[in-house]
């Protein structure tokens, strides 16, 4: 039996949806209105990309984006100026800096240097300190992390007492997926590139979290039937028959995979647009909290 698929996309838009209302209530009652201020440094494509589509999503739901585009050579000291300026600026309840920054910019001092009043992110080693710890909370948590499991649970699908195996360990998304996992009381296996018989260790989740930046890594004979699969990868694979000449999978191999699980997202139109969704919750959560409304 072919598995349930899990609609990011549309999840994502009820999401944007209350979060839109949230924001015009907001401005009727209070005639205060949320920002956040994008910082892109250099001209990766990628990142212009993404940081483009959040602006794009600010936009729609009414948030105020403050964007900063800035050159790859700035100095570690201009960019420090900036974030600082930026936890100054009243107008501006969350500051994203884009990753990954150019080699020779200190990434962990400019993270450390956003107010975590306004780390919309999440990856303050504050509020990823306090993710790691049991009973203590985190102000943000970091965006594509809590989509992952906001999909589990807008899907009804249990985490408690679950095996749950993450694929990778990135800062960004690895980790502290592992964390909130922990965090709800799944059994939680990190694996990565040294793990030994990778197969048989994915074999034992019945939740899968595929974060390694693989294509189509995980096989259909990886995964236990019935497992839920969130498959976190955007992976350009060459494709001479689409005009960019290339097209975008996952780290797992969808048409195997999805004739094995129970639940599976798709690549593109599951996980990435609830990394959006959240970004923008976390904006409102903090502009919410810099004015003192419920
Ligand atoms: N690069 C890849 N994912 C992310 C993200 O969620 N936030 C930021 N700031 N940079 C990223």
């Amino acid at each position: 039996m072919s598995a349930q698929i899990i609609d990011g996309k549309a999840i994502s838009e009820v999401i944007r949806a209350e979060i839109k209302a949230e924001v015009e209530e907001m401005k009727a009652k209070y005639g205060k209105v949320p920002g956040l201020a994008t910082v892109l440094v250099g001209e990766r494509k990628d990142s212009q990309t993404y940081v483009r589509s959040k602006k794009k999503a600010c936009a729609e739901v009414g948030i105020t984006s403050f964007g900063y585009d800035l050159p790859e050579n700035i100095s570690q000291a201009e960019l420090l100026q900036i974030v600082r300026e930026l936890n100054a600026n009243p107008e501006v309840h969350g500051i994203l800096v884009q990753l990954p920054l150019p080699a020779h910019l200190d990434e962990e001092e400019i993270l450390g240097a956003i107010s975590i009043e306004k780390d919309v992110d999440g990856f303050h080693p504050l509020n990823i300190g306090r993710l790691s710890m049991k009973r203590r909370e985190p102000l943000f948590v970091p965006c594509t992390p809590r989509g992952c499991i906001e999909l589990l649970d807008r899907m009804h699908i249990p985490i408690e007492g679950k095996e749950a195996v993450v694929l990778g360990r990135s800062n960004i998304v690895g980790l502290p997926v592992a964390m909130l996992l922990l965090h709800r009381n799944a059994t939680v296996t990190i694996c990565h590139s040294r793990t030994r018989d990778l197969p048989n260790v994915v074999r034992r989740a019945d939740i899968l979290v595929a974060a390694v930046g693989r294509a189509e890594m995980v096989r259909g004979d990886w995964v236990k039937p019935g497992a839920t699969v969130i498959d976190v990868g955007i992976n350009a694979v060459p494709d001479p028959d689409k005009p960019g000449g290339h097209r975008l999978v996952g780290d797992v191999a969808f048409d195997e995979v999805k004739e094995v699980a129970g639940a599976i997202t798709p690549v593109p139109g599951g996980v990435g647009p609830m990394t959006i969704a959240m970004l923008l919750r976390n904006t409102v959560d903090s502009a919410k909290r810099f004015y003192g409304i419920q």
